[in-house]
């Protein structure tokens, strides 16, 4: 068992990671005083999964529950889901205290959340993330979202969790490709922050595949001190410590719009490719070794993500990423690596070299 503090003054909160965590969420959901009456917001796969072990932890504190399945789609993330769940919560509010409990990956988390900083201005709201993704980063931060039409995360709120609880031997129900999608952010940490974390990755990745959950705990441990270490700094993402975190989110980003999110790519695959064309580019810039860059290519493809273009058109990642360009009305700018655990934030690249990069990877 593992055990982080992110500091965040009033809003300080721990993340827990470890075997059996959820059949004992409900003592420490006890020990907290987040509430007696939970709302645990899932989708149906999950809840068939995992449901009855938080139901029965939570009863055994006294603390009563009950489940609002949401689909399980990026579609989830709508405001007229959150609508829909804010009237289910108000039609059914009783004189114990209600709280909300998100049980899934980032699509749940980000629901659940924004519900629950909503609902009464805010109550008291638990992450579970049964994902890899989730686990390592989209439970942690507070950054809570839905969609608009014209883009994903639109609206949303700073909400942080009273606790995280990551439950790594839910990972062992996870499709490998999901596995995979979380994957890609940890190897993001590893080359923004920690080259120990990235050697590990090099060393076990067939056991963490294989869901080897002492490997799985060792790199959930890194990736979300990491990441609690860069939110505590930064909680309102406007000092622009969090930048370091967009490695490979920038042509990602453009490539996930330019497929349509059509399923092609997980937002981890996207962003393994955003981290290679990036990683290209630090190389045809001279900031990067070409070692270095190998290293990451191969991390890459030994975990199942790739690292060429399939079925997306490079005209359209260039529009994606030009629209985006227009949005923050700034030159671009790329979380670069240096080397192997240290970034530099670069501006103004030539858009040749970006192009160049982009046709580099180009499935044949
Ligand atoms: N808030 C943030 O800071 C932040 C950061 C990154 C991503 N996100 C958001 O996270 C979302 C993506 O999250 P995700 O990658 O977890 O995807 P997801 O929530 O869609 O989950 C992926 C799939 O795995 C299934 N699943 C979840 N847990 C399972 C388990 N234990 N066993 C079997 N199946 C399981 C889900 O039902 C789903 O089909 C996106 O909407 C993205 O915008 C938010
Ligand atoms: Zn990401």
């Amino acid at each position: 068992m593992k055990k982080i503090r992110l500091p965040l003054g009033r809003a300080s909160y721990t993340i827990v990671i470890g075997s059996r965590v959820l059949s004992a969420a409900g003592a420490r959901i006890k020990a907290l005083g987040a509430g007696t009456d939970a709302i645990i917001i899932t989708n149906s796969r999950i809840a068939r999964l995992y449901a009855a072990a938080l139901k029965s932890s939570l009863a055994r504190q006294n603390i009563s529950s009950r489940i609002i399945l949401v689909p399980d789609t990026e579609r989830a993330k709508s405001i007229d889901m959150a609508r829909r769940i804010l009237e289910r919560i108000a039609a059914r509010d009783t004189l114990r205290k209600t709280f909300i409990i998100a049980l899934g990956g980032g699509v749940v988390g980000d629901l659940a959340g924004f519900v629950a900083s909503l609902y009464k201005r805010g109550i008291p709201f638990v992450q579970i993330p049964t994902t890899l993704l989730a686990q390592v980063d989209s439970a942690i931060g507070g950054k809570t979202a839905v969609d608009l039409p014209i883009a994903k995360n639109l609206a949303g709120t700073f909400y942080q969790p009273r606790i995280v609880l990551s439950d790594v031997d839910v990972l062992a129900s996870l499709p490998r490709r999901q596995i995979a999608n979380g994957l890609a952010e940890i190897i993001k940490y590893g080359v923004i922050k920690e080259a120990a974390l990235f050697a590990y990755l090099e060393r076990n990745f067939p056991g963490i595949l294989g869901r080897d959950r002492r490997m799985l705990a060792h790199i959930i441990d890194r990736s979300s001190r990491i990441k609690a270490a860069v939110v505590a700094k930064d909680e309102y993402d406007v000092k622009g410590v969090r930048a370091i975190l967009n490695f490979g989110h920038t042509i990602g980003h453009a490539i996930e719009t330019a497929s349509g999110y059509s399923g092609r790519y997980t937002h981890g695959e996207a962003i393994a490719l955003g981290m290679i064309v990036a990683s290209d580019i630090a190389l045809a810039l001279g900031i990067m070794a070409l070692s270095d860059r190998n290293r990451i290519e191969a991390l890459i493809r030994n975990c199942g993500l790739p690292t060429l273009m399939r079925g997306v058109q490079l005209s359209d990642i260039k529009k994606a990423f030009l629209h985006d360009k227009k949005f923050t009305n700034r030159k671009n700018r790329f979380v670069l690596p240096t080397k192997i655990g240290s970034v530099r934030i670069v501006e103004g690249i030539p858009e040749k070299i970006i192009i160049d990069a982009l046709k580099a990877r180009r499935a044949p």
